[in-house]
């Protein structure tokens, strides 16, 4: 049986799926910052998992529970299908992505193009909910292109919750589908962040997280004091991932818990190890820790160096504790 509560609670802040970024290196990374908050997988397609046999996509360590799959897709049997393959493997949440707005993802009619069509949304969470025994929410936007958000975001909701999905994450803006590009559209549609806090209110019975443009900690919790059941950080918790978890445990879930992002790079090393015995490249891991010293002494030279040494021939879990050593002397000096 999954555990609702401890998903629900762990949802109080967490990480944005992001292709490409959210990997199951990054979430590893990650989940050494902080223990409590909730990790996000990248876009995983229903037809690459159910028609492509792709169940390598699904794999990831133990470590990095509380984490859900997002799942993309707009056929109710084929995301039911991929939602009890998630379930197998041991996700804790699936959730269904009506916020994508690239334009491979709107040809396959899914991510953000199902704002269009609350209906096909509700019965797709229908059949995933009678499928599988774990969470199944949705991150959405506010709308899309000419739609008016505070007429559709309750409609799309109520029409969603019917269905019996109780949790959504509301990216806080439009997304337009035709004339901006899939990073155009993280950031020109204006956030609306009064219209998700009304919305929380018209509805509180749902769990409902904020998402855009959400660069620190203290904002996150300005949030959740202002009433909202969670926050969820993309860009900068994978830019600034120190600013964003190291204390999140102490500062959002009342941990007795902050992360010291030296600790952080060495308990990475033995992962490190592991990867590269299995025939991994360093780079694959290490490209998702250049952040971990931002706006630190030190910053500078840790970047550098893992990123010009990662892709040498040979290069191994010696160049991070070089970068290592030259942060500490930095810090020492200081
Ligand atoms: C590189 C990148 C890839 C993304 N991929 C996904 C994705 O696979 N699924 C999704 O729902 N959103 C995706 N997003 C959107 C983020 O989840 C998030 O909604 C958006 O970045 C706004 O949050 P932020 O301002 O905190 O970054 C992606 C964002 C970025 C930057």
């Amino acid at each position: 049986m999954a555990d609702f509560e401890r998903i629900r609670r762990a949802a109080r802040l967490s990480v944005a799926p992001m292709m490409d970024w959210t990997d199951r290196h990054c979430r590893f990374f990650h989940r050494q910052l902080s223990r409590e908050a909730l990790l996000y997988t990248e876009m995983v397609t229903a037809p690459a998992l159910v028609r492509g046999r792709a169940l390598h996509l699904l794999e990831h360590s133990p470590e990095e529970h509380p984490v859900a799959l997002q799942l993309g897709g707009s056929d109710p049997a084929e995301l039911a299908q991929a939602a009890r393959l998630g379930e197998a493997a041991g996700y804790d949440e699936i959730n269904l992505n009506v916020g994508c707005p690239s334009d491979r993802v709107q040809s396959g009619t899914f991510g953000a193009v199902l704002m269009r069509d609350p209906k096909l949304v509700a019965d797709c969470c229908a059949a995933m909910l009678e499928t599988a025994d774990v969470e199944v929410t949705v991150k959405c936007r506010i709308g899309v292109d000419e739609q008016q958000p505070a007429e559709l975001l309750p409609a799309f909701l109520e029409t969603v919750a019917a269905a019996g999905v109780s949790r959504f994450i509301i990216h806080a803006r439009k997304a337009w589908l035709e004339g901006l590009s899939p990073k155009e559209n993280r950031d020109i549609p204006p956030l609306d962040y009064d219209l998700v806090l009304e919305t929380k209110h018209r509805f509180p019975d749902l769990h409902i997280s904020i998402n855009g443009g959400i660069t620190s900690l203290a904002a996150a919790k300005g949030f959740l004091e202002a009433g909202l059941d969670g926050v969820m950080i993309g860009r900068a918790a994978y830019h600034h991932p120190t600013d964003i978890l190291a204390r999140a445990d102490r500062d959002i879930f009342g941990r007795d818990h902050v992360a010291d992002p030296v600790a952080v790079a060495q308990a990475m090393l033995p992962y490190i190890e592991a990867h590269l015995a299995a025939g991994g490249k360093l780079g694959q891991v290490t490209r998702h820790m250049l952040g971990l010293f931002a706006g630190r002494p030190g910053a500078r030279a840790w970047r550098r160096l893992l990123s010009e040494g990662a892709h040498r021939p040979g290069a191994g879990p010696e160049l991070v504790q070089e970068a290592l050593a030259h942060v500490t002397a930095v810090r020492g000096a200081v």
